[in-house]
């Protein structure tokens, strides 16, 4: 677990990192990495693994996110189902970077068949050096629901970074579709969000996970109708037919968080190809750029869609956030300068 004068484990198994003066906060998402770590993956975790390196050193956040789908113990891709190797290989490799990371899990991380349960790669994911990691409540759905906050010099809670599980399958097995975030999720991140702001009316507050919400695909039809209510910042859908990876379950959580009017944006993963950030009704609904070269077949030779997503977080409660291409970066080095990051649009809260 990470270790640092001003990051703490609070009594509740949430996270506290204290914030000097008024720097702004990086966060680098990351998501779908699909590292295999095995015999048939060599080539592709070669490539992701430097995709993340680069990224990280370009970015140079004050925090990583990992939102699911970090290893791919899926044996036709990778030749293996020791997700257990997979997870202290990752960690091994993140530690190089010596900046906290984060994680929720995604439906592959612990794929059917895998030969660790969550609850074990938890424990592992835990012994990184630099990891920043909590099972959360055990009564919630999944492993991993669990808050960071940014706190001022006087513990006054600025900003939460909310970590959840979004599950596997929904019915839990493979072709049952996939699972979402749970009510009892939903009232555990609303309860504990009203309560941070009774501490500081101006908090603001962000949400990870690995499934997208069904809000996603919502905004983005009402944007493509003209509906002047949705306010598209960056990114493309592109996934096959317009596919949005959702649940046909039921999910109260964006609602809940329109309600209570805390979250100002949400990041998930899981569709390799979407790319969009839209804002829909005051909520930032963001799908991280992903890395992997593995789980889609043929996907290590496109490139639009990989890369990463800064969340730059002001003191003053603003927010910036913008793709981070793979591609930008390396022609950054091809024309020996820095490159402006593209689609840099600051919200206010
Ligand atoms: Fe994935
Ligand atoms: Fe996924």
């Amino acid at each position: 677990m990470y270790q640092d004068s001003n990051f703490y484990l609070d009594a509740d198994s949430n996270f506290s990192i204290k914030l000097k003066g008024h720097q702004p906060f990086s966060i680098l998402q990351l998501t779908d990495l699909h590292l295999g770590f095995g015999p048939f993956s060599k080539k592709a975790d070669g490539l992701a693994l430097q995709a993340v390196s680069t990224l990280i050193k370009r970015a140079a956040p004050s925090l990583i996110i990992l939102t699911g789908d970090s290893i791919f113990p899926f044996w036709p891709r990778s030749g293996t189902l020791d997700n257990k190797l997979q997870a202290k290989k990752l960690t091994d490799f993140l530690d190089t970077f010596e900046i906290p990371y984060a994680f929720v899990f995604g439906n592959h991380d612990v794929e059917m068949g895998a030969k660790a349960s969550k609850q074990e790669i938890a424990q592992l994911l835990m012994q990184g050096n630099y990891s920043i990691f909590s099972c959360g409540p055990a009564q919630l759905n999944g492993v991993g629901n669990y808050i960071i906050k940014l706190v001022n010099e006087e513990n006054v809670p600025l900003c939460a970074l909310v970590m959840l599980d979004s599950g596997m399958y929904g019915d839990g097995w493979f072709f049952s579709g996939f699972d979402c975030i749970h009510s009892c999720q939903t009232a555990w991140c609303s309860t504990a969000l009203r309560s941070l702001k009774s501490q500081n009316p101006a908090l603001t507050a962000f949400a990870f996970f690995h499934m997208p919400l069904a809000q996603y695909k919502t905004a983005y039809e009402q944007m493509k109708l003209g509906n002047k209510d949705v306010t598209y910042h960056f990114g493309s859908i592109g996934e096959p037919n317009d596919y949005f990876g959702i649940s046909k379950n039921d999910c109260d959580f964006f609602q809940t968080a329109e309600k209570d009017g805390i979250l100002k944006g949400m990041f998930c993963g899981h569709d390799h190809y979407n790319t969009l950030s839209l804002t829909y009704h005051g909520i930032r609904l963001t799908y991280g750029m992903s890395v992997d070269y593995l789980g889609y077949s043929g996907i290590g030779k496109r490139y639009t869609q990989r890369g990463g997503t800064v969340l730059t977080i002001q003191s003053d409660g603003s927010f910036y956030i913008a793709p981070l291409p793979l591609t930008s970066v390396v022609s950054t080095f091809v024309r020996g300068k820095k490159s402006s990051d593209s689609g840099n649009v600051k919200e206010t809260s």
